[in-house]
């Protein structure tokens, strides 16, 4: 603890969620070591340099103190360590608990060599279970050690906003004391803290995602009908939010739900179900609309151009979702596979996605700017940067998958579900 009462905590692994936590505990005063293997990350961190694109962080990760290191031994001089890996996914649909069992047993070895009281926090998304059966087995000849986990619910884009006023904060627990000590490092956060045991916890998390992605498939399915019917599903997820039963949240069709969180959780969480012998129906069709839904723009886009051999089609928007470069299971993978098995020529253009997308496709599609794109024969968008509300679209056929209103403008316009 330092004099001011405030707590000295370390943050092992600087993903989006890792560095987003980083930051605002350091933002409230208290002292941050950040801890990853990769030095390349920890020297931009030294140097105040976002190491990846996240509106919001790389403003104030230059009006924050945070030591970076690669070094796990410096989490001894630390009261709290918050466990912050990445939980991707294994071929089976399980997820690969990698990056959170190593640092966790590098974080055992470290304090082993502590004489007083340490509390280790979970931040990483893991099924219902994982605490009590991986990380406390792990952690439990460390000395005295307490255990929470702490689910995050920070969005990509908006990641530091949403840990600034989150909606509600969870804590999972299986002793007071721990408990007790993360409750006061979240006072003044002004939003329901909700103290449960570990695996309530757990699927707390897993439950919130598994509905977002099923509000989002459920109103892509609706919307599909919308469109045949010549309705705008838009106005029609207005008229339903106005019910507070319902709200307006996660109501936006489009070509479907991406990135690193939602489709490996529901997986995840659909795996778990079937393991403990449950059939997970709503879940597993969630999944299967949400393959299928970004192919619907090939579908469109042929309704005008019926062969795509040799046709040049530009994509706009590239990234899962805008405010991010992250390319992870965003659904123009799909798509881009899809024009490129049909022969299609593509050439690309996202404010911030293309050299990660770049690692993906290489030199399969062309890299170019927004007015290269609407030189094609055809344009999709697929992710709704505000920029790309001040193109000109006249004279074009554009498939709209996002929702950008300027582009109605277009000679030909479809929205994929208005
Ligand atoms: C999601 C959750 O929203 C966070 O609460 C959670 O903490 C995070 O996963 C996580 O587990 O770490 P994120 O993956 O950043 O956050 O993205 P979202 O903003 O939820 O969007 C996911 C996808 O759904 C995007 O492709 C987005 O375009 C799409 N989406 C979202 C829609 O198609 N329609 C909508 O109405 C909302």
């Amino acid at each position: 603890m330092t004099k001011s009462g405030k707590k000295v905590i370390s943050v092992i692994g600087l993903g989006v969620v890792g560095l987003t936590t980083a930051v605002g505990f350091a933002l409230r005063g208290h002292r941050v070591i950040g801890i990853d293997i990769d030095p390349q990350k920890v020297r931009q961190i030294n140097e105040k340099i976002c190491p990846i694109y996240e509106e919001g962080l790389g403003k104030a990760i230059k009006n924050v103190e945070i030591i970076a290191t690669t070094d796990h031994g410096q989490a001894l001089d630390s009261d709290i360590s918050f466990l912050c890996g990445g939980t991707p996914p294994k071929a089976d649909g399980s997820i690969d608990l990698f990056y959170l069992e190593e640092p966790a047993k590098q974080l055992a070895e470290v304090l082993r060599m502590k004489k007083s009281y340490h509390l280790v926090v979970i931040r990483s998304t893991v099924v219902p279970g994982i605490t009590e059966k991986v990380i406390i087995p792990i952690l439990e000849n460390s000395g005295e050690v307490g255990i929470c986990i702490n689910p995050e619910f920070l969005r990509e884009g908006t990641a530091l906003e949403d840990f600034v006023a989150p909606r509600r904060i969870v804590i999972g627990e299986n002793d007071r004391r721990a408990g007790d000590i993360l409750c006061n490092l979240y006072e003044g956060f002004g939003c329901p803290i909700l103290r449960t045991d570990f695996k309530t916890a757990e699927m707390i998390k897993q439950a919130s995602n598994a509905f977002l992605a099923t509000r989002i498939s459920f109103i892509n399915e609706i919307g599909n009908t919308c469109k045949e019917l010549g309705i705008d599903v838009y106005e029609v997820a207005k008229g339903m939010g106005y019910d507070e039963r319902i709200g307006s949240e996660y109501l936006r069709a489009g070509i479907g739900f991406g990135g690193f969180c939602l489709p490996k959780d529901l997986t995840a969480l659909v795996a778990k179900a079937k393991e403990v012998g449950s059939t997970p129906r709503i879940l597993e069709e969630v999944l299967h609309l949400n393959r299928e839904q970004p192919l619907r723009m090939l579908e469109l886009l042929k309704r005008h151009i019926p062969s795509l051999k040799g046709k040049v089609i530009g994509i706009l928007g590239l990234a899962f979702k805008p405010g991010t470069d992250d390319v992870r299971k965003t659904k123009a993978i799909d798509i881009v596979e899809a024009l490129l098995d049909e022969g299609a020529q593509i050439k690309v253009y996202d404010p911030r996605a293309m050299p990660n997308f770049k690692k993906l496709f290489d030199n399969k599609i062309e890299y170019t700017s927004s007015d290269g794109v609407l030189t094609a024969d055809a344009v999709l968008i697929l992710t709704e940067w505000d920029e790309f509300n001040n193109l000109d679209y006249r004279n074009k056929i554009i498939i709209d998958g996002r929702r950008i209103l300027k582009a109605k403008e277009a000679r030909i316009y479809e929205g994929i579900c208005w």
